[in-house]
């Protein structure tokens, strides 16, 4: 099996978590139990999700030149990641979420991007030699769409598959849909791109089916512990998902993305690689924080096995 080469575009975010007894109404003033600093952002953490699952990774992105930024270089690089792609933006502070978590793992977020919203489609022309030479491009939407436009164009000169985890949701211009191979939104997300809630099974068909119609050619949609539904013409296939007891869902979805994407650029199918996605996803859920959390490809397999 050859190993797997991806492409990340996408942001990087030092993660400040608090952790509390319910998340606070509007006004409200909570004592939290503890906060936590860590890295983060939704491209970085795909980036390094796929690098612990075993795919050969390039990130195009930016980070302030800031102590944060400092930080987050160190750690691409401690993972084994180059950092010719990735620029200290001199304009910009290194992109900031602050993260609150309840007590039954539900979270609330507020993302400052950034330098995140400085990755310009210039920074993806210049990484184009490898972008076109990857398996898969994935993408999320923390960055200017025009950056993913861009990032997809170059992507279709070669046979790179195009990834997008539309998230943080926001409508997308069917200019980009048409050209992404595959799209994974969260219900909430899919409600978002097509006004279609998704909650049931039988409505999440119907947000993959019109978002089919806008030109996407395979959605999975993420139904957290009900697994995935794999949308495509003609067929629609429920993956089963995986019970665990979950501590902190922030980062589950990067998890789940990063899965899919290695498992896709190794030849497997969606329904195997949505399978090791949910694997992934659900021990990202049994730990905190979302980048600390991201599982390994050992963690993924001995969980498969376990009875
Ligand atoms: O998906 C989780 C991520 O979303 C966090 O790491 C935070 O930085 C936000 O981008």
């Amino acid at each position: 099996m050859s190993k797997a080469n991806i492409v990340v575009v996408g942001s990087s975010n030092m993660d400040i978590f608090c952790y509390t007894d319910h998340l606070p109404e509007p006004g409200e003033t909570l004592i939290g139990d503890r906060y936590w600093m860590t890295l983060g952002g939704k491209g970085a953490n795909q980036a390094v999700g796929a690098r612990r699952l075993g795919a050969e990774v390039t990130l195009v992105g930016r980070v302030g030149d800031d102590l944060f930024g400092q930080r987050m270089l160190d750690n691409f690089s401690s993972h084994g990641m180059a950092l010719d792609h990735i620029q200290v933006d001199r304009e910009a502070g290194s992109g900031v979420a602050l993260i609150l978590v309840d007590k039954q793992a539900e979270n609330s977020l507020v993302v400052v991007p950034g330098a995140n919203m400085r990755i310009a489609p210039a920074d993806v022309e210049a990484a184009a030699r490898v972008l076109r030479a990857a398996d898969v491009l994935l993408m999320q939407l923390e960055i200017p769409l025009e950056t993913i436009q861009r990032a997809v164009d170059i992507a279709h000169e070669g046979d790179t598959l195009c990834v997008l985890n539309p998230a943080p949701a926001r409508p997308l211009p069917d200019v980009i849909l048409e050209k992404v191979h595959l799209l994974t939104p969260n219900q909430s997300e899919a409600r978002v791109l097509t006004g279609i809630p998704a909650d049931t099974l039988e409505d999440a068909e119907a947000a993959g089916q019109a978002l089919l119609d806008k030109g996407v050619q395979t959605v999975i949609i993420t139904l957290g512990a009900q697994g995935a539904l794999i949308v495509r013409p003609g067929e629609t296939t429920h993956v089963e998902g995986v019970s665990v007891d979950a501590v902190d869902t922030t980062g589950a979805g990067d998890a789940f993305t990063a899965g899919l994407a290695v498992a896709l650029a190794e030849g497997k199918t969606l329904e195997q690689a949505s399978r090791l996605a949910n694997l992934a996803g659900a021990l990202s859920a049994t730990k905190p924080g979302a980048m600390p959390s991201l599982p390994t490809r050992d963690e993924v397999e001995a969980f498969a096995g376990a009875p």
